[in-house]
Formats: C-alpha cells, structure tokens, sequence
C-alpha cells in the first residue's frame, strides 16, 4: 500500500474489487469491457501485477497487468483506467510507478502494452513513461485491424518500453 499527497491509496486488487472495476470500464471509453468473469479472475490471479487507486475509499483508477508468460523480465499492462473527473492528476502514472517498485518487480526491465492510434491520452502516457524511465519506445503492431474479423477495430499497436531498471 502507498500514500501520496493527493489523498490516494494505491493497493493490490481483491475479488471484492472485480464488480466496481467492471464498472468503472464500463464507463469509460474507449475501452473494451470484459466479462465480469475476466476481471475477477485478473482481480484473484494478477494482484500481485494489478493495482487499484482509491479516493476517500471509493475506486478511482486501475491497471490491470502481467508478467508475459515465458518473459520474465517483460510486464505486459493489458487495461488502465482513471475515473474522467481525476484525469490529468498523475493517477495513470502512479498506479504503473506502484507495480514496478513492488519488491518482486526487480527482475523486470521491459513494460509492454497495447494502444489504438486515436487514444491520444493512452499514447501520451505511455510516451510519458518512457521519458520518465529514461529509455525507448518501440512501437510495432501487435494485432492489426485483420485480427478483428468483422468488429470495427483500430490496430492495436504494441509499445515496448525499456530497457530500464527498476532497482
Ligand atoms: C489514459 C488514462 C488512463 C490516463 O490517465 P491520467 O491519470 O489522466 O494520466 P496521468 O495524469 O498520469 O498522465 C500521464 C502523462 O500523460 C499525459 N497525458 C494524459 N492524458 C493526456 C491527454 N489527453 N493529452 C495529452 N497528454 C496527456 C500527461 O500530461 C502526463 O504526462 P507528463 O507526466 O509527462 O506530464 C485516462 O485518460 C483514461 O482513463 N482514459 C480512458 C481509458 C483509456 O483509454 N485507457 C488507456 C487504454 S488501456
């Protein structure tokens, strides 16, 4: 758990944590909302790489995240979220700042993660991060608007971030 001046609380997820997630997705485009099933599952199994950001007790930001099986060294953040009234407070930042200076994360040097082209907040935090961490952005597509058959989909391009060190 972590403190800040801001007033918020910075904890792993828990089960109970799963249906105001769901919420806070759901009202939050332009992400993709999973099944309620999904996020409990994130919420039981990738605490340890998941974070949750509260004010006066109530959830106001989440990241959902992993270590890429057969990487060790990569963290893939798979959704980031902050509830619309505290964007621009640096919440996005802290929640990503939190999961890597947990004491398991030394072994991780690479943070990959997905963006669509017209998410310019995403892209800006992620562009952010990387200047923060003194290293590189690679950008490549991951899975490309073809993957998605019929759905309406942007490509989703793949931000490698790193190398860096978390020590
Ligand atoms: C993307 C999102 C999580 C950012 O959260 P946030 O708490 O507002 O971001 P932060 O305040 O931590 O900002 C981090 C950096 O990104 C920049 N940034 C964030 N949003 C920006 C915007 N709309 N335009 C320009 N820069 C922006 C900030 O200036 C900051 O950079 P700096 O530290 O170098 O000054 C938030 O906009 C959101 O929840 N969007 C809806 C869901 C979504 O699209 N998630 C991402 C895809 S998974």
């Amino acid at each position: 758990m972590h403190n800040n001046p801001l007033h918020i609380v910075l904890r792993k997820p828990c089960i109970e944590d799963a249906g105001t997630i769901w919420k806070l997705i759901h009202n939050s485009p332009p992400l993709d909302i999973n099944s309620l099933y999904s996020y409990l599952i994130l919420c039981a199994h990738f605490a340890d790489t998941s974070v949750v950001a509260e004010s006066a007790e109530e959830i106001c930001g989440y990241v959902s995240a992993y270590i890429r099986p057969g990487h060790i060294n990569t963290l893939f953040i798979w959704q980031v979220v902050v509830e619309t009234e505290r964007h621009g407070q640096g919440i996005a930042k802290m929640m990503i700042n939190t999961i890597l200076r947990r004491q398991y994360s030394n072994t991780i040097q690479y943070l990959e993660t997905t963006v669509n082209p017209s998410n310019t907040s995403s892209n800006a935090l992620f562009d952010s991060i990387a200047k923060s961490l003194n290293t590189r952005c690679e950008k490549s597509i991951l899975f490309s608007k073809k993957d998605f058959g019929n759905l309406a989909h942007e490509d989703e391009i793949l931000y490698r971030i790193g190398p860096f060190d978390t020590q």
